[in-house]
């Protein structure tokens, strides 16, 4: 039987682990080409070993997204080893803690050039090849892109950019059969390492999340493949996330009294 990833080429960026890791081992067992990506060596090469045991066509490109050579690099391995590229996945992303007045402009720049310039370079670089496989090039956002969050100003400001250029983009390449998709994901289980900045940029180990509350990671990954394969313009993630999308979109002043409120209680609670 055969799959819509079949044959295709996609390059996912922080596959190593996480949400990037799991849309890799997706789309790799129906048979999509797989560029992998992440700053660690090791657990990039770990990453690639499983997906490999698992019958998935995979290559590895080390490499810092934040760095243009390296972007032109992930662009270059693509293309000598699978000869074409259909579909670009910004999905190498970092969080943080810490409020508006504390944090340095060095964090600033760290957090906008991973969330926001990386994928905006990595996608002008990718877009002429795409153009000529009519496919797709799909942004990891987050329900912080909808509003401001206390804690993670920079990380909502950064998230909140791809919006635009993601918009600008659809508009830009509509004569081109390309597929620009935004995904907003919202609370996510989490593996133990991993890690956000915090205010003095330093990366904290978050600590595993686990519960009905949070989004499964492969259930996050289906969404994203859906969205792809349906070459939907956004997908909210989960129930959660459409009634949080819903609120914040539809009565946004009833939204920051439930936030301020429940903000008061998470302070309360930490004392
Ligand atoms: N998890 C959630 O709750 C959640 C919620 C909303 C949105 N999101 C978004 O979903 C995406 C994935 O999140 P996740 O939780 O799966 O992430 P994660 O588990 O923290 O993994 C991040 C991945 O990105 C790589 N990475 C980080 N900076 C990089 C850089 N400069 N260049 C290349 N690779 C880099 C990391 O590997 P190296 O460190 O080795 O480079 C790792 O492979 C992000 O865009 C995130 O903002 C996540």
């Amino acid at each position: 039987m055969t799959s819509f990833y079949d044959e295709k080429v996609v390059i996912i960026t922080g596959s190593s682990m996480g949400i990037g890791k799991s849309l890799a081992l997706l789309l790799g067992k129906q048979n999509a080409h797989i560029v992998l990506n992440a700053r660690n060596e090791v657990k990039l090469l770990a990453t690639e070993t499983e997906l490999k045991a698992e019958g998935c066509s995979v290559i590895s490109c080390i490499g810092d997204v934040t760095k243009e050579e390296d972007c032109k690099k992930l662009i270059d391995i693509a293309l000598a080893h699978f000869g074409k590229i259909d579909i670009l996945i910004n999905n190498a992303g970092i969080s943080m803690r810490g409020m508006v007045e504390q944090i340095p402009a060095s964090l600033v720049s760290t957090i906008f050039n991973t969330n926001t310039i990386a994928p905006i370079v990595l996608s002008q670089k990718a877009l002429p090849h795409i153009k000529q496989t009519g496919g797709s090039i799909v942004f990891i956002s987050s329900l912080a892109a909808l509003r401001g969050l206390p804690l993670i100003s920079i990380y909502c400001a950064s998230k909140m950019a791809l919006t635009a250029v993601a918009e600008s983009m659809r508009i830009e390449t509509k004569d081109h059969g390309v597929h620009i998709g935004l995904v907003f994901v919202g609370f996510t289980k989490s593996e133990k390492e991993k890690t956000v900045l915090n205010s003095e940029g330093n990366l904290t180990f978050l600590g595993e999340r686990k519960g009905i509350f949070y989004n499964g990671i492969s259930d996050v990954a289906k969404q994203i493949s859906k969205n792809i394969k349906r070459r939907q313009k956004q997908t909210v993630v989960g129930v959660s996330g459409k009634i949080y999308y819903f609120f914040s979109k539809f009565f946004p002043r009833l939204m920051e009294l439930i936030i301020i409120k429940s903000q008061k209680q998470l302070n309360r609670l930490s004392k």
